[in-house]
């Protein structure tokens, strides 16, 4: 069987808020599968949380953790994740899964973008079994109560939480 060189570009959205070691675990895994990866900071999540740092900081900070990659591009989108998806010509969306407890939202929100924009398939990926109970949530929830979560965060986003914290 011959292959044909194929430039896949896989996105992976989400809020970001902050980039922890599991986001950073599912993008490494994705670049197994695609050319390009492209990690965007949504603006408008269908989840609206109570955001501890602005889309710009995150935005920054997942430039600055990914820095030195030239097969990862980082950015910011609002509205709908599909027509971004569009005018990008993204093969797939790329959404971390980490337990059972995920799969409910994960599957609403695949089979809506599906109806949307049905040339893109949504990819799970499941992170390292260390990280699987992770999330940003928690992370933030740990460092405002004033946790060590140095294992779950890089060292530039420690140092952003220490900041944010402290402001
Ligand atoms: O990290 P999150 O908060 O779970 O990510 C959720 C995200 C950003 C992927 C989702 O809220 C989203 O796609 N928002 C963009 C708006 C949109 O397309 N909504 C319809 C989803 S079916």
């Amino acid at each position: 069987m011959s292959s044909s060189p194929r430039d896949l570009l896989a996105i992976y959205p989400g809020s970001f808020d902050p980039v922890t070691l599991g986001h950073e675990d599912i993008a490494r895994r994705t670049l197994r599968l695609a050319d390009r990866l492209l990690i965007v900071v949504a603006e408008t999540a269908t989840h609206s949380k109570n955001p501890l740092f602005s889309v710009e900081e995150r935005l920054a900070l997942l430039r600055e953790v990914f820095d030195g990659n030239d097969r990862v591009e980082c950015g910011s989108f609002s509205g709908l994740l599909m027509d971004f998806a569009r005018e990008r010509k993204a093969h797939c969306i790329i959404r971390g899964l980490r337990a059972v407890s995920d799969f409910e939202y994960e599957f609403q929100m695949a089979q809506m973008n599906r109806e949307l924009w049905p040339e893109v398939e949504t990819v799970f990926l499941t992170p390292d079994a260390p990280l699987s109970f992770l999330s940003a949530s928690l992370v933030r929830e740990v460092a405002a109560m004033g946790g060590d979560v140095s294992s779950f965060v890089s060292p530039t986003v420690m140092r952003a939480l220490k900041e944010k914290l402290s402001e």
